[in-house]
C-alpha cells in the first residue's frame, strides 16, 4: 500500500488549518514542510512567514492560528511554535511504527505511482558513429539510463532514444576508407577511433580521396544502394560496440532504440517546407535559417538556426527540428528530455523556440535539455590519460572494476568467481555513483581514492550498509518480523527516515536530479549505521518482540537501499 510523501501529508493537515482557522486556501506543498535536523523535532512547517505576508497579520499569530487548527492527533504530537513563527512537528511513535510496519513487503516501500503519467521521450547517450565512446559520453548514458528508471518506476510512460550520430558529411571520408580498406572480417573497424583517425589523415593529405569523399557524401545523400550498404557496416559495427559498453555498464537502451539521425532523413523537406508555409524562414547567404527571437551575438545581431546549409544539405538542426516534430506529431508524447552536455545548451534553447514557433510545441508539450558538467582530472582539467589523449571508456570501466577488485579481495570471503562478479557491480556502481551523486549542472574532478572509498557518500558505502542488513537477515536464519517498536532515538531516527523515500524520489523526478536520492540513500545508510551500532539485534539478551521489530527496520532498509540503487542502475549485492 502506498502512502506516499510524509511532508505532503503533513502539508495537507496544515492547508486544512489553514481554510478553518483563517479561510485561506494553500496547496499542501505551499505549506513549506521540511525535514527538521533539531533535536526532537522531524518537521517543520515554514509557512506562516511568506503568508503572514500576503495577508497582513504577525507570523506568530498565523503560526497559532495554524496550531490552534490543526486536526492532526492521530499522527502528530502537540504542535509547537517557535522563534518568529516556524512550527516544529514530531509525529507520533504509535504512528511512525505502523506506517514503517507497512512497508514490510510494500515492493514500493511507500511511493505512490503519480496521479497523472505523462509520456516522455529521453534522448540520451547518443554517441557517434565510427568514433569511440569516450568519457563525454559517458555522462549523457549515465544519467539518462537513471532518469529513464526513475520516470518509469514514478509512473510515467518513457520511451527511451538514442541519437545516434550516424549521417553527414564525415561519411564521405569514411566510406571510402572503408572501400580502401576492404571490409572484410577484419576491417579494422573495430579499432574506431583509429579508423576515423586515419580516415581524417587521408582526407587532409590526399585531395583526390577528398574528392572521392566528396562525391561519397553525394551518391550517400542521393540513396546509392552500393553506398548505403558501405554506410549500413559502419553504422552495424559501431552499433555492437556502443551496445557492448551498454551491456558491461548495465544501461536499459537496446538497438532497439536507435533512433540516429538518418531515421528523420524522409522528415527534413516536410519541416522545411512546413517552416517556409508559416513564414519562419529566411535565405541568408545562401542557407535556409530560421531567426527564433531572443537569440542573438556578441554583435548583438540575430543568431540564425540553419535548417538548410547553402549547398543543399540539412545539418543537426534540421534533425533536431524533424526530431521535435516526430516525437510530438507521430508519437504523441508530451515532454520531451535530452541528456546533452552543456556545451550545447544554446542549440537546443533555439531548436525549442523554434519548434514553439512552428507550432511543433504547444502548451501541451515541455522541452528539457537536461544539461551536464565536465568529468575534470585531478589536476583540475578535462581528464586525459598520462600520454594526453582522451580517455576511452572502456579503459576506464576496466580500471574501475581492477581497483574494486582489489577491494573486494580484502575483506571477502567469496569464492573467485562471485568475488569478479561483485567486484564488477562495485567498480561500474562507482563509477555511476560518482557521476550520479554529483549536481549534473557542476563540472566534477574524477578522484580514484574518492569514488571507491568505503565511507563517505559512495556506492561502496550504501553496497556495504546493504550487506550488513542482508548478513543479519542471513544470521537470523528465518527472520521473523514483528510488529514495529520504537524503544530507542536511534531507531526512531531510522523509522522517520525511512518514510522519507518517497519525498526523494519525487526530488529526483522532478528536478531530473538523481543527486537528489543519492543524498537520501546516503543519509538512510548512516542512519542506519547509527541504529546499528547502538541497537542491538541479535544479541540473546535482546527481547524476542524487539528483536522481530528490528529485523523488521533491517528488512525495510535493505529494500530502500536496493531499490535506491536500482533506481539509478546500481547493483547492490547481498555479500561483499
Ligand atoms: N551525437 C551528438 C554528440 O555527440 C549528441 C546528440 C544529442 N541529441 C540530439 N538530439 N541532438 O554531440
Amino acid at each position: 500500500m502506498a502512502h506516499g510523501d510524509v511532508g505532503l501529508e503533513l502539508g495537507a493537515r496544515v492547508a486544512g488549518a489553514l481554510r478553518r482557522g483563517l479561510g485561506l486556501e494553500i496547496t499542501p506543498a505551499e505549506a513549506v514542510i521540511r525535514p527538521s535536523t533539531r533535536e526532537g523535532v522531524d518537521y517543520q512547517c515554514n509557512a506562516a512567514m511568506s503568508l503572514a505576508k500576503k495577508i497582513g497579520k504577525a507570523p506568530r499569530e498565523v503560526a497559532e492560528a495554524i496550531v490552534a487548527h490543526l486536526d492532526s492527533a492521530d499522527l502528530l504530537e502537540v504542535p509547537e511554535v517557535a522563534g518568529p513563527g516556524f512550527i516544529n512537528l514530531r509525529l507520533r511513535d504509535e504512528w511512525l511504527a505502523g506506517r514503517v510496519g507497512a512497508l514490510v513487503g510494500d515492493t514500493r516501500l511507500g511511493v505512490a505511482p503519480v496521479e497523472q503519467p505523462r509520456r516522455f521521450a529521453l534522448d540520451y547517450s547518443s554517441p557517434n558513429v565510427a568514433k569511440e565512446m569516450h568519457i563525454g559520453h559517458l555522462r549523457s548514458t549515465i544519467i539518462g539510463d537513471a532518469l529513464l528508471r526513475l520516470l518509469r518506476f514514478a509512473g510515467h510512460e518513457v520511451v527511451p532514444h538514442n541519437h545516434l550520430g550516424d549521417w553527414g558529411t564525415p561519411f564521405g571520408m569514411l566510406i571510402e576508407h572503408l572501400v580502401d580498406e576492404g571490409h572484410g572480417a577484419d576491417s579494422g573497424i573495430s579499432d574506431l577511433n583509429r579508423f576515423y583517425q586515419q580516415a581524417r589523415a587521408k582526407f587532409d593529405a590526399d585531395p583526390t580521396f577528398a574528392d572521392r569523399a566528396r562525391a561519397r557524401v553525394v551518391a550517400l545523400q542521393g540513396g546509392d544502394e552500393g553506398t548505403l550498404t558501405l554506410w549500413r557496416a559502419l553504422v552495424e559495427e559501431s552499433t555492437r560496440h556502443f551496445q557492448q559498453a551498454y551491456e558491461l555498464l548495465g544501461i536499459l537502451l537496446t538497438p532497439g532504440d536507435v533512433y540516429g539521425e538518418s531515421f528523420y532523413n524522409p522528415y527534413l523537406d516536410t519541416v522545411i517546407d512546413e517552416l517556409t508555409a508559416k513564414g519562419l524562414t529566411e535565405i541568408s547567404d545562401g542557407a535556409v535559417c530560421v531567426f527564433p527571437p531572443g537569440f542573438t551575438n556578441r554583435e548583438a545581431e540575430p543568431l540564425p538556426l540553419i535548417v538548410r546549409k547553402s549547398d543543399g544539405g540539412y545539418g543537426y538542426a534540421a534533425t533536431d527540428m524533424a526530431t521535435v516534430r516526430y516525437w510530438v506529431t507521430e508519437r504523441g508524447m508530451t515532454d520531451l528530455l535530452y541528456v546533452v552536455g552543456t556545451p550545447q545548451a544554446q542549440h537546443f534553447a533555439m531548436i525549442f523556440a523554434a519548434s514553439r514557433q512552428a507550432g511543433y510545441l504547444t502548451e501541451a508539450q515541455t522541452s528539457v535539455h537536461i544539461g551536464f558538467g565536465t568529468i575534470l582530472g585531478e589536476d583540475g582539467k578535462t581528464i586525459r590519460t598520462r600520454s594526453g589523449e582522451s580517455v576511452k571508456l572502456a579503459d576506464l570501466l576496466a580500471e574501475a572494476v581492477e581497483q574494486a577488485a582489489k577491494t573486494v579481495a580484502e575483506r571477502s570471503s567469496l569464492d573467485s568467481d562471485r568475488q569478479a562478479e561483485v567486484a564488477r557491480a562495485v567498480g561500474i556502481g562507482a563509477v555511476k555513483y560518482a557521476d550520479l551523486s554529483n549536481d549534473r549542472e557542476k563540472d566534477y574532478v574524477f578522484t580514484w581514492s574518492r569514488m571507491m572509498a568505503k565511507e563517505g557518500n559512495t556506492s561502496v558505502y550504501l553496497q556495504y550498509a546493504n550487506a550488513r542488513c542482508q548478513s543479519v537477515l542471513r544470521k537470523a536464519g528465518t527472520p521473523r518480523f514483528g510488529e514495529v517498536l520504537v524503544t530507542d532515538p536511534a531507531e526512531r531516527a531510522l523509522l522517520v527516515r525511512l518514510l522519507q523515500l518517497p519525498a526523494a524520489i519525487t526530488a529526483a523526478v522532478e528536478g531530473y536530479a538523481p543527486h537528489k536520492l543519492t543524498g537520501y540513500l546516503y543519509d538512510l545508510a548512516s542512519t542506519f549505521t547509527t541504529f546499528y551500532d547502538s541497537c542491538p539485534i541479535l544479541r540473546p539478551d535482546v527481547p524476542d518482540e524487539v528483536r522481530a521489530s528490528r529485523l523488521a527496520l533491517t528488512k525495510v532498509t535493505s529494500d530502500v537501499l536496493v531499490l535506491g540503487l536500482d533506481l539509478l542502475g546500481i547493483e547492490a549485492p547481498a555479500e561483499l
